[in-house]
């Protein structure tokens, strides 16, 4: 049911502060400020040799996010790659690693192909999952779930936020079993996602503004993502999420290699989409902004006053998202780039439920 709205992806974006409430409350002892796992875990984060992501499309987007939360918080190693690669390399797998698997539906088949050759090579395996019943929920030795309720459009979002908020407790938890955070650390970063919610509900207001903005993103026939930092892969999910419903070629890239390469696309025919929340490397992220102005690039920057002031240039258009503990940046902001892509797609006339060529579920490879 569409309740009222045009599509189930609008209706599955403006439920994530709920969903991600509801996981949030799965997740984190509030009374103690610290986040307490539904399901005791078979390892130990504090002895893993390493911990090794795999999964598809969207799911590997918040696996990579995942990655930076788990070497800066629990200061564990991490190796990640799509699932469909993961199964062919056959890396090897060092004892007492733990392979994580990420998947809303539970039945991707390149994904549930990597978790079996984990576990054949005597892995932990852990899987993060939106589907219970499903095969991946059935088959790893672990399962976290996600608490995102039946996800319809093939566009993942509230799934995404979801996993992001799931996994977010699993680096608290493991930095905690590592020692790399202590219980008043644990704590600012408890407080720092009890606001989450509220703040997505924040950056649902921009709503009326991105529609505007979309109705130029949709004239471009190609644009550029970019962001540093956990705002890398969100890049990369903001360009996946724009193509598959709008049909709009983009690219999402690092800030940083923007010299390596994209920058010769630049001019003012493809906006660049500028990721950036006001954290420890904005400033970085501004040298690239300053490289695109330069060269007639049109820039929307989805930030914050603080950053918007910093930065001090003539945008195409700035989301402003809510202040905020950049830890939980990605969970926030996911929510604009969905709404962009969204909007875009609804002023080019696509079916956003049921985007050309996509299944919801990928069951075969
Ligand atoms: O069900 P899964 O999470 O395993 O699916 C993985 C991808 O197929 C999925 O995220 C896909 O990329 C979405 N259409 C992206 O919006």
């Amino acid at each position: 049911d569409k309740g009222n709205y045009r599509h189930f992806m609008a209706k599955e974006i403006h439920e994530q502060p709920e969903v991600v409430g509801r996981t949030l409350a799965h997740y984190v002892d509030l009374a103690n400020g610290r986040v307490a796992l539904p399901e005791a875990l078979p390892f130990d984060f504090a002895t893993l040799s390493r911990l090794s992501i795999t999964a598809c499309g969207t799911a590997y987007y918040a696996g990579l996010v995942a990655k930076y939360w788990f070497e800066s918080l629990a200061r564990l190693p991490v190796e990640i790659d799509v699932a469909s690669e993961t199964r062919y390399r056959e890396p090897p797998l060092e004892a007492n690693g733990l392979t994580l698997v990420i998947s809303q539906s539970g039945e991707t088949a390149d994904t549930l192909a990597s978790l079996r050759y984990a576990k054949a090579q005597g892995q932990h395996t852990l899987a993060v999952v939106n589907v219970p019943t499903s095969t991946i929920a059935r088959e790893a030795s672990a399962v976290a779930p996600t608490l995102a309720g039946p996800e319809i459009g093939v566009a993942s979002t509230k799934a995404f936020s979801c996993q992001l908020t799931v996994l977010l407790c699993l680096a608290i938890a493991a930095g905690r079993a590592r020692g790399t955070l202590d219980a008043s650390q644990e704590r600012r970063l408890v407080d720092a996602l009890i606001t989450v919610p509220g703040l997505m509900a924040e950056a649902v207001k921009q709503e009326g503004a991105i529609e505007g903005l979309a109705r130029e993103i949709a004239k471009a026939r190609d644009v550029l993502y970019l962001g540093r930092g956990t705002a890398y892969p969100m890049a990369l999910e903001g360009a996946l999420k724009l193509k598959e419903i709008s049909y709009i070629h983009a690219e999402g890239y690092a800030a940083g290699e923007l010299k390596h390469g994209p920058i010769a696309l630049i001019d003012d025919a493809v906006p660049v989409i500028v990721i950036a929340p006001h954290d420890a490397i904005f400033e970085k992220t501004v040298s690239n902004m300053q490289e695109v102005a330069a060269r007639g690039g049109r820039i929307v920057l989805i930030g914050d006053a603080r950053g918007a002031e910093a930065a001090g240039l003539d945008t195409l258009a700035t989301l402003m998202m809510p202040d905020l503990d950049p830890v939980v940046a990605p969970i926030v902001y996911a929510v604009p780039i969905q709404l962009l892509a969204y909007h875009a797609a609804v002023v080019l006339g696509k079916d956003v439920d049921q985007p050309r060529n996509l299944a919801k579920s990928v069951t075969v490879e």
